[in-house]
């Protein structure tokens, strides 16, 4: 069983993916298998849904837990979203088990019936992927004496123990490719085109796929905008005889004093979604200047797809690199991407610090030194 049991050989182990998915998570799944099976003849139990198939063993939502084998994994690596299945709302510390209004949601710790549930599949230690959400369960789990490691994903990249997280790369290539087809229709009608990314706390997407798909506007949450600085951007490139520009939004990004823009429904048990925040800065600037403008928003586009080469490496290399540390009985700890290798940090330290964009960051420089503008206030005096 999975309570830190000293000397405990190690036979069969489960993996599930929790939180949004992303590109890469099937390359991760499949490099967990193979290298468990191949390095060490453990067998592999593909938990289904996140956390949900841990939490009731009877129900079966959608797909059932399942052993894995050669023939699962075959064909996976370029698939994107998860053969497993995703949940974002299967937190056993905190699960929502009523029906109704989101403020209403009644929550119940099942955190020990999970534990019991390790047990009774007979795992002796548990490969957790997800984001910050599933990193901060796994490290819950872990001193609820559960024997695990974790594998750090999300298109945000907001993991700060990790320079990369998989998915991020394809997520900003998927926008690039959108940037790329919006200029040429916003040329052609001299409009300002208004491109939301996904980023919720963090505006890595944004400048990455606004400084390769050369955006004219780059707007971060790190750093709040001042609509005149926008405007006058614009302008300047109009009077410069170029009529029309690209403004890349996070969808996290706000107005100087302002707040971020989230859309009206809630859902269950689920944090209040963001939403609206080009549609917003859109509204504020085109009324100014005299320039027709379209909003689009990216949105899920970016989570789907197959992972690209960089993230079919990164998620290969974060799947034999959590079996190793199984074998090493490195637990407690994740996987994570520095200096160009795979290294290991205790998931405690991992989930303590966002990876957040620092203005002073030299791909913000370096955009500043081509002309893009970030939308601070700054840039009305400079
Ligand atoms: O955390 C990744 C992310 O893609 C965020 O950028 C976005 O706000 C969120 O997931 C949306 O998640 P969902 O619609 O699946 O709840």
């Amino acid at each position: 069983m999975t309570t830190n049991s000293a000397n405990k050989e190690i036979k069969r182990i489960g993996v599930l993916t929790g939180g949004g998915d992303c590109p890469g998570l099937n390359a991760v799944i499949r490099a967990v298998y193979r290298a468990a099976h191949r390095l060490h003849g453990w067998e592999v139990l593909g938990i289904a849904n996140g956390f949900e198939g841990l939490i009731d063993l009877e129900r079966s939502p959608g797909r059932g837990n399942r052993w894995l084998s050669q023939e699962i994994v075959r064909g996976i690596l370029p698939r994107g979203g998860t053969i497993l299945g995703a949940s974002n709302r299967a937190n056993p510390f905190s699960y929502v088990n009523s029906t109704g209004a989101a403020e209403h949601a009644a929550t119940t710790d099942v955190s020990d019936k999970v534990v019991e549930n390790i047990r009774h599949l007979g795992l002796d230690a548990l490969v957790c992927i997800g984001g910050d959400g599933t990193m901060v369960i796994a490290q819950q789990l872990a001193q609820k004496g559960v024997d695990l490691v974790g594998i750090p994903k999300t298109i945000d990249n907001d993991l700060s123990a990790t320079d990369y997280t998989f998915g991020f790369n394809t997520a900003v290539q998927t926008a690039v490719d959108a940037i790329d087809k919006l200029h040429t229709t916003a040329e052609s009608h001299e409009r300002v085109i208004f491109i939301e990314v996904m980023g919720r706390n963090t505006g890595w997407i944004a400048l990455h796929a606004g400084i390769a798909g050369g955006a004219d506007v780059i707007l971060l949450p790190e750093i709040p905008y001042c609509t005149e600085a926008i405007c006058a951007h614009i302008a300047r490139r109009r009077a410069q005889g170029t009529p029309f520009a690209i403004v890349v939004v996070a969808e996290g990004a706000r107005a100087e004093g302002g707040a971020e823009s989230y859309l009206p429904e809630q859902e269950l048990g689920r944090a209040r979604r963001l939403g609206g925040a080009a549609e917003r800065v859109a509204a504020a600037v085109s009324s100014k200047i005299g320039l027709e403008h379209r909003v689009t928003v990216l949105g899920h586009l970016q989570r789907g797809g197959p992972p690209n080469p960089f993230d079919r490496l990164l998620a290969t290399r974060f799947g034999t690199t959590a079996v190793d540390l199984l074998s090493r009985r490195q637990f407690g700890h994740m996987v994570c991407f520095h200096h160009r290798s795979c290294i290991a940090v205790p998931i405690a330290e991992a989930v303590s610090r966002v990876n957040l964009v620092d203005p002073r960051e030299e791909l913000i420089l370096s955009g500043r030194a081509i002309g893009t503008s970030f939308g601070s206030r700054d840039e009305l005096t400079s």
